[in-house]
């Protein structure tokens, strides 16, 4: 996983462009009204979406590829980039007021991806909040590659796609506090011109 984000870094620079993704301003609105002063970003990539909630908010953003760390470092000044795993989290006496996970989720098998939520979760406090999005089932990508799992697909050697729908997405944070579930769309246009439409999901709420 993590060389085949290196690799992808390295070869096409801020993959996603400069614009951040409209989430992070939903989830800003969100965290603003609820008084949060310190935010956790796991998958950071770049920082395309950090550079948007460091204005307001202290955050820590933990990124498993050094490329795109090297990249964040000098695209958003203000977050705090730790280069690590989200499963190996370097950060275990801390907690956080929230938690913006962007597009990280889907890149998981079942069991990692319930041990995402549930990292992520304990490292909220007790008021803590979060902000998640994932690929939907209505993607033009779903089905490619080899189904490995109920909806998760296999569609290079050793990287998977899952692909939520709404039951399935409350079901992964069914032992928090769910406030809203819905749909949204995404245009990306890559470093070799092409642009390509994502559908995704997103997900908040509170702990328990
Ligand atoms: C689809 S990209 C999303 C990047 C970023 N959230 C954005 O939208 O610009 C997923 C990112 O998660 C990182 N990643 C993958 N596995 C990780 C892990 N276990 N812990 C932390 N980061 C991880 C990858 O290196 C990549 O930068």
């Amino acid at each position: 996983m993590k060389e085949y984000w290196n690799n992808r870094f390295i070869s096409e620079g801020l993959i996603w462009g400069e614009q951040p993704s409209q989430t992070v301003y939903d989830a800003k609105r969100f965290f603003a009204k609820n008084n949060v002063k310190t935010v956790l970003v796991p998958g950071a990539g770049y920082g395309r979406n950090t550079k948007i909630l460091s204005d307001t908010f202290q955050v820590d953003a933990i990124e498993l590829s050094t490329e795109a760390v090297l990249l964040a470092r000098q695209w958003d000044h203000r977050s705090c980039f730790i280069e690590g795993s989200i499963f190996e989290i370097p950060l275990r006496d801390k907690q956080y007021n929230a938690v913006y996970c962007y597009d990280l989720i889907h890149l998981f098998t079942k069991l990692d991806r319930m041990s995402l939520v549930r990292t992520c979760i304990e490292l909220l406090d007790e008021e803590g909040i979060y902000y998640f999005t994932c690929f939907s089932n209505e993607d033009a990508s779903y089905g490619n590659g080899v189904e490995i799992e109920e909806n998760t697909f296999e569609y290079k050697k050793d990287k998977v796609s899952h692909f939520f729908n709404e039951d399935d997405l409350i079901n992964h944070f069914k032992d928090t506090v769910i406030f809203e579930t819905g749909t949204l769309q995404e245009d990306f246009e890559y470093t070799n011109n092409t642009i390509r439409t994502y559908k995704l999901r997103y997900i908040f709420g509170k702990k328990k």
